[in-house]
């Protein structure tokens, strides 16, 4: 069998889905894998060393044609499904909510499709989860980043020139990103506060020293899969309202809230932004899937009465190598759990709750009933 990894096709991001750390465990599996020329770039890794790891670099049209199986960062172009051989698989980040005609490409074409987006929020999954693995660092990264645009610093400082008092962080959405970016705060000194609609994560919350603030919207809650349920609009007004004073009195509002497969909610309009005090900083981690925040742009800093509103794309590629060894890690146990040496190929067992969720296309058929 063998096994490609593709470099990113996208210039803003340079995590690779192979990494040299986790490699050794897919090529004790006894595959072959070739790698893009150049794929370890954004992470200080050279062609030399991949190479002396026992892998094959080749060209991106080598690896389409020649692999049983390919990996890939990024959701490939339509004619890149088309020079792929039929029957392979096709392992990655698929984004399949925006990318609907990659799915039929696949489906046309026997491309057997694992969209790594779906991989089920069940214990045994955990290690193959890359929503979480890079939502992880890219809270870490919005925190780091924010600071940066700040002209105060996070911790409190009682020096001779004076006492300096802590900034205050506010995070709205409390999941993976959410929680990082509570725990990245708070090491840095800085006083954080954090709202979600699941108030199940106040107890989270609290256990990292922050204070969890209590708006009541009535009946919220969450999916089986402990995604947060969409908000009717009077909910969401009522919770611009009362979060607006919050976030009046925050150096830093970091806004995470996401609802799987959805547009993100809008959060905060122009008239909190207003309320705020210039110089403080909003950083939109919903930006690519909406945007929790009015004004808001993707890779810009958008500057109104004084508030910097930041957006930044794929996040995680900025702490690159990190994030292209969770990846991998992740890539890796999903391939590892269902290699069969025997057949040397993947067993597409549909019993498995991995398999069935993630497998998007297998053999022709689109399988899961959202994209049919
Ligand atoms: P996400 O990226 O879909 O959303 C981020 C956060 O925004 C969520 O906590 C959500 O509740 C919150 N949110 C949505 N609308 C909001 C609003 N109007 N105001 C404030 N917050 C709002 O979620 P993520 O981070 O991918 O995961 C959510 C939860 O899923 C985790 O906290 C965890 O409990 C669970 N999970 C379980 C896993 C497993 O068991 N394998 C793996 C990963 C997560």
């Amino acid at each position: 069998m063998i096994i490609s990894a593709l470099k990113s096709n996208d210039p803003k991001d340079q995590r690779s889905p192979i990494h040299p750390d986790t490699i050794n465990t897919l090529t004790d599996l006894g595959v072959e894998i070739y790698f893009e020329h150049d794929i370890g770039n954004g992470i200080n890794t050279s062609n030399s060393l991949f190479e002396k790891m026992g892998l094959k670099g080749a060209s991106r049209e080598d690896c389409l044609k020649k692999s049983d199986l390919i990996i890939s960062n990024q959701p490939l172009k339509i004619s890149e499904i088309e020079e792929m051989k039929s029957g392979a698989c096709l392992i990655g980040m698929v984004n399949p909510f925006a990318n609907q005609e990659l799915i039929q490409a696949c489906a046309k074409h026997k491309i057997n499709l694992v969209s790594m987006e779906f991989i089920p929020r069940i214990t045994r999954a955990q290690k193959m989860d890359v929503l979480s693995s890079q939502a992880n660092l890219a809270g870490y990264a919005a925190v780091i980043e924010s600071a940066k645009h700040l002209s105060t610093a996070l911790p409190m400082m009682m020096t001779a020139a004076g006492t300096l008092k802590p900034a205050r962080v506010f995070v709205i959405g409390v999941g993976v990103a959410g929680l990082q970016a509570i725990a990245t705060a708070k090491r840095l000194g800085a006083r954080v506060e954090a709202f979600d609609t699941r108030d199940v994560v106040e107890e989270q919350v609290n256990s990292l020293g922050a204070k969890f603030v209590k708006i009541d919207l009535g009946e919220t809650g969450q999916t089986d899969q402990g995604y947060a349920k969409e908000l009717t609009p009077e909910q969401v007004q009522k919770q611009k309202d009362l979060q607006s004073d919050v976030c009046a009195r925050s150096d830093i509002v970091i806004t995470t809230a996401q609802l799987f497969g959805r547009p993100a909610p809008q959060l905060i309009d122009n008239k909190t932004i207003d309320k705020m005090k210039p110089g403080s900083v909003i950083f939109d981690m919903a930006v690519e899937s909406g945007g929790n925040v009015e004004g808001s742009v993707a890779d810009e800093i958008i500057v109104r009465n004084g508030v910097k509103i930041i957006g930044i794309s794929n996040l995680a590629s900025s702490v690159s190598n990190h994030a292209s060894l969770a990846l991998s890690n992740n890539y890796i146990h999903w391939i590892k759990d269902f290699y069969d040496k025997d057949k040397a190929s993947i067993n597409f067992d549909f019993n498995d709750e991995i398999i069935k969720s993630s497998v998007l296309v297998y053999e022709n058929d689109i399988l899961n009933e959202r994209f049919k």
